[in-house]
């Protein structure tokens, strides 16, 4: 099948080399010429594995392109996806200007029949807005229309297995009421489908609404679970008892229980806000999404909250070591990631920041540029040298087994505050180390 992606993120980019792989012809359309320019060449600049290996493999064989003109990308595809983003607005509502952009382009040059498939998260009603927008720029050109249908096909994919995610999605949510555009998208997605279905058909609204229900899940656990450590911290519990004594039970299970420096990324924050800011145009009142998100807050401001008490409220002129930028490991991603909450606050208290991440150097240095304060290092052992205390902020795997013997060497005093729970206390009680960590026992 010949498919048009616009947006070349970590959704549209990725899922445009997943489709190119398993054959279809794939031309994906982007705005920005410079990220175009790069992957033109096959160079991808997020950090995403297995992700470049697809894209030049497939660039190679001549299944995946990539263009700035849009007139082409339209002309290329039968199905056209929009996987551009949609971020919050001042309102926290999600932001459509880049998808109705998309939905203008398709109607300016939309020659054949046509299938718009709206992979970005976006709002309940959003497919129906984007039709009747695609619908009203086919009527200025006061051609004949051509006919074309619009789906919601929403992404589950996680920053950091992006494409083992694409290529073995757990579910494939086909949002459209129209048969003819059930069986094509159906089509488009059978080398994926071929274990069981997962294929479940809807309606459009209820995909869209689905999408942001599973954040929102998402969300909600993790904030309980920080609820719980909370507790845990002032009732003398230790949280990971807690955790395994909770996650065995099937009805709960396992995953997404751990209590942490609160969740950040691209999606969770932004996607619970858009929820509740949808519910709120219409009269509901989501108690519970404004207490998840309350909750993340004030989890992502707790750590610069220990660290004061712990250096009685002395912090300025002090350095410390941080472990990890990105919000969570296997990616460069910093969008709202605990660490800048942490580090503005440190910077804003007077300390400085010795910084180390296996991926999200760049980024770091692209946000935060040569700011005073804040020195990124080649190594976590670096970041270290000098530091009065460490703070362990993602939990990557090269963070979870360190030489603690250097490491105390390392540090002014053996002070660590580990916001993801990686090691044991009572080990690193006997070890020597002042370890706090989230709703375990000092
Ligand atoms: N990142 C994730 O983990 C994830 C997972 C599931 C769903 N989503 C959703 O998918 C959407 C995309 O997310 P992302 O993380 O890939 O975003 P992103 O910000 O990484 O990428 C978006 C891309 O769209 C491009 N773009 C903007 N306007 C354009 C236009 N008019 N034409 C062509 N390209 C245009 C931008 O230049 C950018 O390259 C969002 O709605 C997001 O909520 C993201």
């Amino acid at each position: 099948m010949r498919v048009t992606v616009f947006g070349t993120g970590y959704v549209g980019l990725v899922q445009g080399a997943v489709l190119a792989q398993v054959g279809h012809q794939v031309l994906c359309v982007d705005v920005d010429k410079a990220k175009v320019a790069a992957l033109q060449r096959g160079c991808v600049t997020l950090h995403e594995p297995g992700l470049t290996d697809l894209v030049q493999q497939n660039l190679k064989e001549g299944r995946l392109g990539f263009t700035t003109d849009a007139a082409t990308g339209v002309r290329h595809g039968s199905v056209q996806f929009i996987a551009v983003g949609t971020p919050p607005s001042e309102d926290g509502s999600a932001d459509l200007k880049h998808v109705l952009a998309v939905a203008d382009t398709l109607a300016q040059h939309m020659e054949g029949a046509t299938t718009v498939v709206i992979k970005s998260t976006v709002p309940v009603g959003t497919a129906d807005q984007v039709r009747v927008r695609i619908q009203e720029g086919l009527a200025r050109r006061g051609r004949e229309v051509p006919p074309f249908d619009v789906a919601s096909n929403p992404e589950f994919l996680k920053e950091g297995s992006a494409v083992a995610d694409c290529l073995r999605p757990d579910r494939i949510i086909v949002g459209s009421a129209n048969p003819q555009t059930q069986s094509l998208l159906r089509e488009l997605y059978a080398p994926f489908n071929r274990n069981h279905d997962k294929v479940l058909v809807m309606d459009a609204r209820s995909a869209e609404l689905t999408k942001y229900a599973a954040n929102g899940m998402l969300a909600t656990r993790i904030s309980f679970m920080n609820e719980m450590a909370g507790l845990a911290e002032l009732l003398g519990a230790d949280i990971e008892c807690v955790r395994q004594g909770i996650g065995s039970d099937p009805r709960i299970g396992y995953q997404f229980l751990y209590p942490g420096v609160g969740y950040g990324g691209s999606c969770f924050p932004k996607d619970v806000r858009a929820l509740i800011r949808t519910a709120g145009d219409v009269g509901f009142d989501t108690g519970i999404l404004k207490a998840v998100e309350r909750r993340n807050d004030a989890q992502k401001a707790s750590l610069f909250a220990k660290i004061q008490k712990h250096f009685g409220g002395e912090v300025r002129g002090r350095v410390f070591a941080l472990w990890g930028l990105s919000f969570k490991p296997n990616t460069d991603d910093m969008r709202e990631a605990p660490s800048r909450t942490l580090m503005e606050a440190l910077w804003a208290a007077g300390a400085r920041v010795q910084a180390f991440d296996p991926a999200a150097q760049d980024e770091a240095r692209r946000l935060y540029g040569s700011r005073p304060g804040l020195v990124l290092c080649e190594t976590k052992e670096a970041a270290l040298a000098g530091a009065d205390a460490l703070v362990i902020l993602t939990e990557w795997q090269a963070f979870r087994a360190p030489d603690f013997d250097a490491l105390r060497g390392a540090l002014r005093e053996p002070v660590i505050f580990d916001g993801r729970n990686l090691y044991d206390p009572a080990r690193m009680r006997q070890g020597g180390f002042v370890y706090h960590a989230v709703g375990r026992p000092l």
